[in-house]
């Protein structure tokens, strides 16, 4: 009878320490995600390496905030009374962070962020805060040394023979981390090289194809041959670029304009195979989302952040390299996206 009891107690201890763990006091793990949009080339690919782990937990909450800050904080409300035990967050704004840890303070659930980096201090306002994502300016730096190997190899593409190199550079959302200081390190690692350089046109696209294939449109107009560099802070604005570039005769015949990208996506590899693009910069979105996944999902069980994982934590953040893609290396850009 004794044993039976004793037994029966260490069964009782066994299971609510087991609940204990799980996150949340219903044995259970649910994470609720935010995508700043479902609509954007790069984060379709961090969204699939999110969703392939759906089976590592009990549910995994996803949302499409649509480019509507308002719309995801209250999709953050929602997920809060769902009873999410850990919240991952691609803002919309990055300005917003603040809003968000407050929620998650209030509901005593840890917050990661990630694609879009928060400021220092907001990530340093709440001890269960994290950041997976890149170091800005590395695309930037990258991108910039693409650019200058690939003019010094090509003194052709000085059209206009004035030892100048005239560029055009679509931006992607101003005041984004990543678009800031691509644009700014892109040219700036130039320059260093000790080019001249000389900015015809800079404007945002928004990340986005049609608006970037627009403003080449208009931009062909204006400059048409004059421009011998189109620089564009993603790869959905590259491709953008270069539809224009196809539609008034680019890569027939003689016409050729080298146009550099980030992010590695399979239609920008297919450009660069077809040699309608220079280069481009892998953006991991694979292991960024898996390293999301597996943030959220440790301190949603209560756990390490990293426990079980090989990510390594710098300041709250895990930050993912960017490597270099053209011709030479087409098949390991091709492999980061399978
Ligand atoms: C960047 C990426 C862009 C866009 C943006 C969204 O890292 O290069 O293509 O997806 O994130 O925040
Ligand atoms: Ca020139």
């Amino acid at each position: 009878m004794k044993k039976t009891l004793s037994l029966l107690l260490v069964l009782v201890m066994a299971v609510s320490l087991f609940a204990g763990c799980a996150g949340g006091d219903d044995g259970k793990t649910i994470i609720g995600f935010t995508i700043y949009k479902y609509d954007d080339n790069f984060m379709s690919f961090v969204r699939r390496a999110i969703e392939k782990n759906e089976d590592q937990v009990d549910e995994l909450l996803m949302n499409d905030s649509q480019n509507d800050q308002a719309k995801q904080n209250e999709q953050v409300d929602v997920m809060i009374e769902k009873g999410a035990d850990s919240l991952a967050i691609n803002l919309v704004d990055p300005q917003a962070a603040s809003t968000i840890i407050q929620k998650a303070k209030d509901a005593e659930i840890p917050v990661v962020f990630f694609n879009k980096e928060p400021s220092a201090e907001d990530l340093n306002s709440y001890d269960q805060c994290w950041y997976v994502g890149t170091t800005s300016s590395e695309a930037g730096i990258i991108q910039g040394e693409l650019i200058r190997d690939a003019w010094k190899a090509h003194p052709e593409w000085d059209t206009n023979g004035d030892g100048v190199l005239q560029y055009v550079l679509l931006k992607g959302e101003p005041g984004h981390p990543d678009a800031e200081a691509r644009t700014k390190f892109a040219i700036s690692t130039v320059v260093d090289a000790g080019i001249k350089v000389e900015e015809l046109e800079l404007q945002t696209a928004m990340w986005d194809s049609a608006k970037a294939k627009d403003l080449m449109d208009a931009w062909l107009s204006k400059h048409g041959e004059g421009i011998e560099f189109v620089v564009a802070n993603n790869d959905g604005m590259a491709l953008g670029a270069i539809a224009s570039l196809q539609g008034n005769g680019y890569f027939e015949g003689d016409l050729f304009m080298p146009v550099v990208g980030v992010d590695a996506i399979p239609d920008a590899l297919s450009k660069i195979e077809e040699g309608s693009m220079v280069g481009t910069v892998l953006n991991d979105a694979t292991n960024q989302g898996q390293a999301t996944f597996d943030l959220a999902k440790n301190v949603a069980e209560g756990k390490d952040p990293l426990e079980g994982t090989s990510w390594v934590l710098q300041d709250k953040a895990v930050r993912v390299a960017y490597v270099a893609v053209n011709i030479d290396n087409i098949e390991f850009g091709k492999k980061a996206y399978e």
